[in-house]
């Protein structure tokens, strides 16, 4: 510590500002090594990381004291108790949604309706502001591939009597919430609300036999209406 850092001294040529001594002064008199010009003190360690190293050991002594001899659950257990809670978070979700309009909130996704679906959705269908609340949503996303009036456009007509998938409100509902990834028709289940999602099947159902102008020809089967 006593003498200066030449920038070419070998050793510190990867250092580019030359250590001085204003920079760091190790208290006089901890001096225990000095090789080559490079001078080991015996400081003392920070609190900070004395903190860190004694409580590493303070945790990994109750860890092990926990799962290794106390008989904590085990990786495998905490996984099955987790896929548990999620079953029964899904059987919950699915059975909240099944009361369809008793639910009312509109808050939860579109994942599935639960029960006889089809009673669900014709039961949604006989509310002409449900229909109206369907139209929004068909204006904003599906029109673009399926035309204004549902005539049909980059996706299939919607108002004629053939269909790829099935013309049924839980067949409609399906091909809605899943989509036809590889055909171009993204899946709106996980971005619809429930409601919003029943309101766009019954509005979809709705558009048949309207005879739109300018209407994409057949694709798929007569379908049972
Ligand atoms: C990016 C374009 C695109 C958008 C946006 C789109 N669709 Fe589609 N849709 C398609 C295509 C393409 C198909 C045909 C899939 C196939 O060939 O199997 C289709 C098929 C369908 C079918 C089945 C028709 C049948 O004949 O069985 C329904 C119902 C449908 N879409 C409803 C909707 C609704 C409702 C929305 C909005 C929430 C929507 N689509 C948004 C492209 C789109």
């Amino acid at each position: 510590m006593s003498e200066t850092h030449q920038p070419e001294n070998p050793g510190h040529g990867a250092d580019s500002a030359p250590t001085t001594e204003t920079q760091y002064a190790p208290p006089p008199g901890t001096e225990v090594h000095v090789y080559d010009g490079i001078v080991e003190h015996d400081n003392f360690l920070p609190r900070w990381w004395l903190g860190i190293i004694y409580g590493t050991i303070a945790f990994s002594i109750g860890y092990y004291g926990y799962y290794e001899l106390g008989g904590g659950p085990s990786l495998r257990e905490e996984y099955a108790v987790a896929m548990k809670q999620l079953d029964a978070a899904k059987a919950a979700a699915g059975s909240g949604a099944a009361d369809g309009s008793a639910s009312g909130s509109g808050s939860g996704s579109a994942s599935g309706l639960g029960g006889d679906e089809e009673a669900v959705l014709v039961a949604w269908a006989s509310s002409t502001d449900h229909v109206n609340q369907g139209k929004v949503v068909y204006d904003a996303k599906c029109a673009v591939c399926h035309g204004k009036a549902g005539e049909g456009g980059i996706g299939p007509n919607l108002t004629d009597d053939f269909w790829l998938h099935g013309a049924k409100h839980a067949q409609i509902a399906a091909t809605i919430r899943n989509g036809v990834n590889d055909k171009g028709m993204p899946p709106w289940g996980a971005v619809l609300s429930n409601d919003e999602f029943k309101s766009t099947v019954v509005f979809v159902r709705s558009l048949h036999g309207t005879n739109p102008p300018n209407a994409k020809g057949p694709q798929g089967e007569k379908a049972a209406f």
